[in-house]
């Protein structure tokens, strides 16, 4: 039975990927009360009308249905329908999906591996201990004794040949270039038990996305559902289940 701490998760995603359409409706709100003392034309105060529905519903999306500083739930049930082994997340930052896997399937251990460099600095600012930001996440979900943090590069995992029975990697294969993408996806295979699964999350170009954050969505290696599949089968994993969630492609494999 997990024992969390009262002091709340901070998965420490930037506060605009949450809250950034707030200062466009406070904006479009000011110019709407502005233009109705000054009686702006009428296509005016439309156009404001329609921006400042945008920005609450975007906004909506962004805070509540992305909820990127919230906790994730899995995108699929089939994954380690056993319920129970040693898991390891690539690329786990801050804890998000290493706490969604230990919290959904509470008979596993998940080993929690970063390379705590410049990528995590570039996602969740600087910290003089980025282990330390893991670690707290951890304890407050009060998951801790199941986890272990591993400072490692998942493209050249420190681990022997069948080590797990599962992986699983969030937002984090996606941000390295192709040869990148390559070796970690081989590193994941190497490291994972025949028959063990393999749960990829990756960043999707989809409506809800583009409808948030429209042509301001900037984001390296979105690749369509084959792309990630060609790549996934290259590596030695067969693709058992595909699908999206709101601004996520997710693909459940299982190890050859
Ligand atoms: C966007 S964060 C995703 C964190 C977490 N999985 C989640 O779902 O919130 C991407 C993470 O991948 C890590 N990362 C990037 N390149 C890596 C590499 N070569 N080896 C290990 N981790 C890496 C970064 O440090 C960062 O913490």
């Amino acid at each position: 039975m997990p024992v969390s701490t009262n002091v709340p998760l901070n998965f420490g995603y930037p506060w605009w990927l949450s809250y950034g359409h707030l200062p466009f409706l406070a904006a479009a709100v000011a110019l709407l009360l502005l233009g109705y003392t000054r009686k702006w034309s009428k296509w005016t105060m439309f156009l404001l009308g329609v921006f400042a529905l945008w920005s609450s519903a975007a906004f909506f999306v962004a805070r509540f249905v992305f909820n990127v500083n919230g906790r994730a739930t899995l995108p699929t049930q089939s994954f380690l329908r056993s319920g129970t082994g040693r898991v390891i997340d690539l690329g786990a930052g801050t804890g998000r999906s290493t706490i969604m896997v230990l919290e959904s399937r509470p008979l596993t251990t998940v080993v929690a591996l970063d390379l705590f460099g410049s990528s995590f600095e570039q996602h969740f600012g600087p910290s003089p201990s980025p282990q330390q930001k893991l670690m707290a996440n951890l304890k407050a979900a009060g998951v801790e004794h199941r986890a272990t943090i591993q400072t490692a590069d998942m493209r050249k995992l420190p681990f022997d040949s069948g080590t797990f029975d599962a992986a699983v990697s969030s937002y984090a294969i996606d941000h390295l270039n192709s040869e990148g993408i390559r070796e970690s996806l081989a590193e994941a295979a190497r490291v994972v038990k025949p028959g063990g699964d393999f749960l990829l999350i990756v960043i999707a170009k989809e409506p809800w996305i583009q409808f948030a954050f429209g042509p301001l969505f900037m984001h390296s290696n979105i690749r369509g559902a084959d792309w990630w599949s060609t790549r996934l089968q290259e590596a030695g994993f067969q693709v058992l289940e595909e699908g999206t969630r709101p601004a996520t492609r997710y693909l459940l494999a299982r190890r050859l």
